[in-house]
This record gives structure tokens, C-alpha cells and sequence, in this order.
């Protein structure tokens, strides 16, 4: 059994090397179970887990639910529109109503950047024993969705041993507003952690300069980066230059309800720089995969064909794999007692 740590999953920049060997290593076993016709297991028999999100939600939320069902935990859902948020009642009270009905883990997505780690430090001052687990918190962070990425990829590049590993000396080309992208920022520390360099393009609007120094220092709070040696992080404005000589590429949708004011009003211009089509991938070196996080605006950062074009799209497989890198998350919290944070 791995040595985990981690009382609540915040964010990635606290990831070492064990963390993402442990996750993809119960990944691969329970990514099997529907092939075996094993698809639930006993483990989570009894535990309660509870989803509180604030923000809508189509994949992350019902695959961690179906995930949780996929271990036998028990699975409540809250929904913002019909809560008592609507009678002022506070997050950090809705979370401890949760509690208080025998939560062991609490996912959590809010359009506030931080309200994650807030709850869960209120949760250690109080010795309270639920987990945290960020489903997305403004532009700050989603873990899930950056180990179901690498791990969707780590499947593409070696199936047959799908190992962190295999990322190292990549180049995974990250495409859009990556400005308002929690999704990219966790890709930034699961990729770079695995070694892979990562290719950041957009306009200038969507992709400040200061991205390139991303993760040369660890976040506010945090004393050391647990990983020594991290790919490298490169920005490039011209689409063409990203792609030629890219392993990977992934899109991001423009995240309009994300942006103060109207960051990019031309459309047409958007996706003839930043779209993503069969067209514009014939610079490339190779046959390289697809991936995006959805929810999809097609004919915006990628062309509906390529979108159901299942030669090149990975993003049917992220859906798939989040089930088990979920699974894996929140077995790893429930089932490990000894935690550090
Ligand atoms: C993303 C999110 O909510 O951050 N979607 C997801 O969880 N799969 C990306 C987005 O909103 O564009």
C-alpha cells in the first residue's frame, strides 16, 4: 500500500513523483473492472461521499459520482439552485450540514478561487476528518482533470504500461484562453511534473507573458516543490511554430463567464489564430492526439470534424478515464489514515 499523505486534494503543486505513481497505479487496476464484468467493488462500502457543487457541471460531477457508486460508497448530491444557498445560507454552512450527515469526503466546485482550501483548513483548525477534494475553484485549480489528462495520454503514448514516466521529453502544446483555464494550470504542474515540456499558445489577451514562470516557484503557502526536476514551460504566439513539432495538443474552451469584460470580441479571428482543424495540424511531425477538457464550442478552438474525428480525438477517452482516476482519488483519501495536510 502507498504511502499517501494527503488529507484533501487542493491542488496539484503538492504532488510528488509517490502521489502520481499511487494514482495511476489503482487507475490501471480499476480502469479494468468493466472489462472483467467486475464493475463495482466492496471498497467504499458504508462511506458517504458527497458532492457540493456551486458551479455547473456535466462530466466532473457525475463521474465522480459514478465513481464513488463504482466503489459502493454512498453518494449525496447538492444542488446550488435548489438549497438553502437561495436563503443566504454560507458555503462553508452547506459543507458543514454535509458533515454533520456523516461526509468522509466533500468535492467541492465554486467560481471562487480558494473556497476549497478555505474549507479545508477550517475543517484541520476544527480536527475535522473529512476530506476536500477541489473539483474546480475558479481559475485556480482541477486536479482531477489534470491526472485524467496525463493519464489519458501516458494510455495514448505506452498502453501496455500506461506510467507517468512516459511523458518525460514530450512537447504537449496547450492551446487558448489559458488565462481563466484552472484546467490548464493543473495540466502545467501534472505534465511539467512527469517531465513533459508544455507548450503554452495564445494571443497575448489569454495568455500573459508571466505564464512562462509558472512553476519556477511554488504557490503562496506552499515552502518546496516536490518534484526536482520539471519539464519546461514555453510560450509561443504563432499556432503553426506550437504545433510543428508537438506530441500532443490540447484546446481550451474561451471561458466567457470567467473573463472581466470582453477579452476577444472577433470570433472569426479567434479560430482562424487559435482554432484547432485537420487544416492547420498538417505542420505537425506526426499523427498527434487530440484532447480537450469540454464542455466543447465547436467551430471556435476546434473544428466539429476533428472533434468527431476518433482517429485524433482523445476527448471520448478523458471522459472514460475520469471514472477511474476518480476512483483512485478518493480511495486513496478514505482508505489512508496517516495525512500530513
Ligand atoms: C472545465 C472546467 O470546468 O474547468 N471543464 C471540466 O471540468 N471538464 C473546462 C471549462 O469550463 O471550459
Amino acid at each position: 500500500m502507498t504511502n499517501w499523505k494527503h488529507k484533501h486534494i487542493i491542488d496539484l503543486a503538492k504532488f510528488s513523483r509517490e502521489d502520481y505513481l499511487a494514482v495511476f497505479e489503482l487507475a490501471n487496476r480499476f480502469k479494468v473492472l468493466p472489462i472483467t464484468g467486475t464493475r463495482k467493488i466492496p471498497a467504499l462500502q458504508g462511506r458517504l461521499i458527497t458532492t457540493l457543487f456551486f458551479e455547473a457541471s456535466t462530466r466532473t460531477r457525475s463521474s465522480f459520482e459514478l465513481a464513488a457508486k463504482r466503489l459502493s460508497a454512498d453518494v449525496q448530491s447538492f444542488s446550488a439552485n435548489s438549497s438553502s444557498l437561495q436563503k443566504g445560507e454560507t458555503p462553508l454552512d452547506t459543507a458543514l450540514t454535509y458533515i454533520s450527515m456523516g461526509a468522509d469526503v466533500l468535492i467541492i466546485r465554486h467560481s471562487s478561487t480558494n473556497l476549497s482550501e478555505e474549507i479545508a483548513h477550517y475543517l484541520d483548525e476544527k480536527n475535522i476528518n473529512t476530506s476536500i477534494l477541489n473539483a474546480g475553484d475558479g481559475v485556480h485549480s482541477h486536479p482531477s482533470q489534470g491526472l485524467l489528462d496525463i493519464f489519458t495520454l501516458a494510455n495514448f503514448f505506452q498502453p501496455n504500461n500506461p506510467v507517468p514516466d512516459i511523458l518525460s521529453g514530450k512537447n504537449i502544446t496547450i492551446v487558448g484562453d489559458i488565462l481563466h483555464s484552472r484546467v490548464a494550470r493543473s495540466n502545467l504542474w501534472a505534465l511539467t511534473a512527469c517531465g513533459a515540456n508544455v507548450i503554452l499558445c495564445g494571443p497575448k489577451s489569454l495568455l500573459p507573458e508571466e505564464f512562462s514562470n509558472f512553476i519556477k516557484e511554488p504557490p503562496p503557502g506552499q515552502k518546496i516543490d516536490p518534484i526536482k526536476n520539471r519539464g519546461k514551460v514555453i510560450i509561443m504566439r504563432s499556432l503553426k511554430d506550437a504545433l510543428k513539432g508537438s506530441d500532443a495538443v490540447m484546446t481550451l474552451r474561451l471561458q466567457k463567464e470567467r473573463m472581466q469584460g470582453n477579452l476577444i470580441t472577433d470570433f472569426y479571428r479567434y479560430n482562424r489564430d487559435y482554432g484547432i482543424t485537420h487544416e492547420n495540424l498538417k505542420v505537425c511531425e506526426k499523427k498527434i492526439p487530440i484532447l480537450h477538457p469540454g464542455p466543447v464550442n465547436r467551430g471556435i478552438e476546434i473544428s466539429s470534424d476533428l472533434l468527431e474525428d476518433n482517429s485524433r480525438s482523445l476527448i471520448d477517452k478523458q471522459v472514460r478515464n475520469g471514472i477511474p482516476i476518480r476512483m483512485a482519488l478518493l480511495y486513496l483519501l478514505t482508505t489512508s489514515k496517516k495525512h500530513s495536510n
